[in-house]
Formats: C-alpha cells, structure tokens, sequence
C-alpha cells in the first residue's frame, strides 16, 4: 500500500506520518509538502532515514509538479492533510487560503482521477458548520448539518468539501471526508492557542485571550485524530463524511488556566485583548457516526493529554524556540502589539 499524505511536514499531518509507519510498517508513504511557514523539516528529522518514507517538496496547487509525482509513484491513497489552517492569518489575507485549500484540493482530485486510487480523502474540520450558542448545550454538530462558514479559513474548507462530494458524484472519485475539532499535541506551530499559551507562560510573558476568553472549543489530542483517519481509509464509506471529536469541550479562559496551573505560573499572566473578528462562539462535535459505524473512541483524556502536550514543549524547546526567534516575532507583533 503506498499512500501519499500532503502537509505532512505541519502539525497533524507529521503527527499522521509517525502513527502510520508506526501502526503500517509495511507501508510506504510519501509526504508532499510545500514547507511554508507551517511546514518543518525538523519535525520530519526521525522518519527522513526511514526506507519506507520519502519526502517531496511541493506544492499542492502546482498542476505539473502534482501530476509527475502521481505518474512516479502510483498511489493507492491520497490523504490531503495540505492548507493554510490559521484563522487569524485568513482574517489578514485570505488569498493564499483559497489557492492552496481549494485549488490545491482540485489539482489532488484531478490527479487521483487521472491516474487513479482506491480512496482520496479530505481532511476537513467542524468549523464549516460555523458556530453553535453558548447558551445551548444540548447542540452539536452533526454530518447532516448544513455548511456555512465565518472565516476565510472555514469558507476555504467548505468550499474544498463542497467540491470534494462533487468529483464524488460527477466522476465516482472514491472519497471520504473528515471533519475534526481542534487538535492539541505535539509539534503545534506556536500560534495556535494552546502551544501559544504554553510558550508564553513558560516565558512569563502576557497570554493574550481573545475578547471575554468565554468561547469554547472541543479539544482531541491529536493521536486520536491520527486513528480517526486511519480507520475512514481503511473501513469508511465511500461519499461518506465523518465527524470526529471526543466530547471535550472547554472555554478559552479554562485552557488558558489550566496551563498556567500545570506550569506554576500566576493567573495574573492573562491578559484580555481585543475579540478576532467574526470569533465562533462554540464548536461541539457529535461523533456518534464514526463510534457505531467504525468504532471510534478517543483514548486521551484532556488531563493526560495536556499535561503530555506541556511536557513536550518543555522537552523540545529547541523546537519552538527556532521557531519564534525567526519571521514568528513579526507575525506576533502584527498580531498582538496594539490589540
Ligand atoms: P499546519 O498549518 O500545522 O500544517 C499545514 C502543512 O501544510 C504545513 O506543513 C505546510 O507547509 C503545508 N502546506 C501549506 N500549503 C501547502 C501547499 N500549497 N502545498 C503543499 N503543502 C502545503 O496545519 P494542521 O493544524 O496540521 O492542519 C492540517 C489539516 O487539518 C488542515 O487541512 C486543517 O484544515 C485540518 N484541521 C486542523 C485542525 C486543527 O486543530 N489544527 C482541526 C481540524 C482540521
Ligand atoms: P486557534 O488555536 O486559533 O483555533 P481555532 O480558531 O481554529 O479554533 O484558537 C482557539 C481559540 O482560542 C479561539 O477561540 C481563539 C482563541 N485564541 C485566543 O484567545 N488567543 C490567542 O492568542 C489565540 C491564538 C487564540
């Protein structure tokens, strides 16, 4: 089985590439992945002498680069891991997240209808659903739920999913698609909330929470996404879409302590900032679909998951640090100087 997973260099999908060789040692995989901000060759370091891994700088949206690696290599299974996955940047300029999310999707499909392949898949998110109330817990998102989108960066997935269940209808491409809650773990690129607040608090430096820090997201530790998405390409349904999530709810304001407390760091630390623009209020998956029909459960309680998250931060500080000592610092004071 040789199966091509593209944004393997950035967060989840290196995370996906370490559990597949892991749990498929017989398999080959091939990682496709332009190294944009987000991407990280350091990340790749332990698999890059592996025989059984190959990496491909590219872009997914360059047609003619798409093609000949297709044409190479002759894959069974695309996982498209691949996209610009930061709210905040969409807000600043989407262009480059409707290139690579949805052209880059398009250039994939084309390509799998070209050569062929048993299963493309889309790896999406729950924030197509847009958002829920907070004063409603009773409501999730379920598969059946219409699309919509607040930000760039959920539009640019919904469009890429839209288009997704119509090369599956148009041309029979064998699609699944998943959509996701927020991922925490390892290997997070520093911007994202939870390995942003980590790196600050260990820094003792401000930790920025976004308007009344009430908004409430559903954390999944990011192996269990990994396994998630290992079981839809083996045992899913074709055309099918599946939500995955672990009932994990937690306001912004409730992480952000959480860390401070793991750390040992004074809640004085937190600092409320002007609100993100469009902010969802709640996401909450309902992810009893993939339970009955692959038998799906996530493993990692928040508790054992943060406090391995925290740990691999404080471990692989070498990590980070390279990261926001470079063009990070510029981004954060964009970002955060005068909010
Ligand atoms: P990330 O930003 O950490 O990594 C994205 C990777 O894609 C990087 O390695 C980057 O170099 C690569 N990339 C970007 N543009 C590319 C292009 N044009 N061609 C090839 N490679 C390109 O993102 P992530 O958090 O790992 O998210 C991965 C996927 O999972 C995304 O599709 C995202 O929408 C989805 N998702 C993320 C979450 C989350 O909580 N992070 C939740 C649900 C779904
Ligand atoms: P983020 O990690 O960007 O994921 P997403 O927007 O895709 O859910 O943000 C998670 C939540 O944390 C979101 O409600 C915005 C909030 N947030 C802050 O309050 N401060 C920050 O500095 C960041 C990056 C996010």
């Amino acid at each position: 089985m040789k199966i091509l997973v593209t944004g393997g260099a950035g967060f989840i999908g290196a995370n996906f590439v370490f559990y597949m060789l892991d749990a498929h040692p017989d398999y080959d995989i091939v990682c496709l992945d332009a190294l944009t901000y987000a991407g990280n060759m350091e990340t790749l370091e332990p698999v890059m002498d592996n025989p059984k891994f190959r990496f491909v700088k590219g872009d997914v949206a360059d047609r003619e680069a798409v093609f000949k690696l297709f044409e190479e290599e002759k894959f069974d299974i695309v996982v498209n891991f691949a996209a610009e996955s930061h709210v905040d940047r969409s807000i600043e300029d989407p262009g480059i997240f409707l290139r690579t999310n949805i052209l880059g999707t398009q250039v994939l499909m084309d390509a799998c209808n070209e050569y062929g392949v048993e299963r493309f898949h889309q790896v999406g998110t729950d924030e197509v659903y847009g958002d829920l109330p907070l004063d409603r817990p009773d409501l999730f998102f379920t598969e059946d739920m219409p699309i919509t989108a607040s930000s760039p960066y959920s539009a640019s997935k919904a469009a890429a999913d839209l288009l997704v269940m119509a090369y599956h209808r148009t041309f029979g491409l064998p699609v699944t698609i998943s959509r996701c809650s927020n991922n925490y773990g390892p290997y997070q690129f520093p911007e994202k909330l939870i390995p942003l607040m980590i790196a600050n608090a260990l820094a003792d430096k401000e930790l920025p929470v976004y308007g009344t820090g009430e908004n409430v997201r559903d954390w999944l530790y990011v192996e269990d996404h990994c396994r998630a998405i290992d079981l839809i390409i083996h045992k899913g349904k074709v055309g099918e879409v599946y939500n995955i999530g672990g009932h994990n709810e937690k306001s912004n304001l409730e992480v952000v302590k959480i860390i401070l407390q793991q750390v040992g760091k004074p809640e004085s630390l937190i600092t409320f900032v002007g609100d993100r623009k469009g902010h969802d209020l709640r996401y909450a998956i309902d992810p009893t679909k993939i339970h009955n029909e692959l038998g799906w459960l996530p493993t990692t309680m928040f508790a054992d998951g943060i406090r391995q998250t925290i740990d691999w931060y404080l471990e692989n500080e070498s990590w980070w640090k390279n990261i926001i000592s470079g063009e990070y610092q510029q981004y954060y004071e964009k970002m955060y100087s005068n909010r």
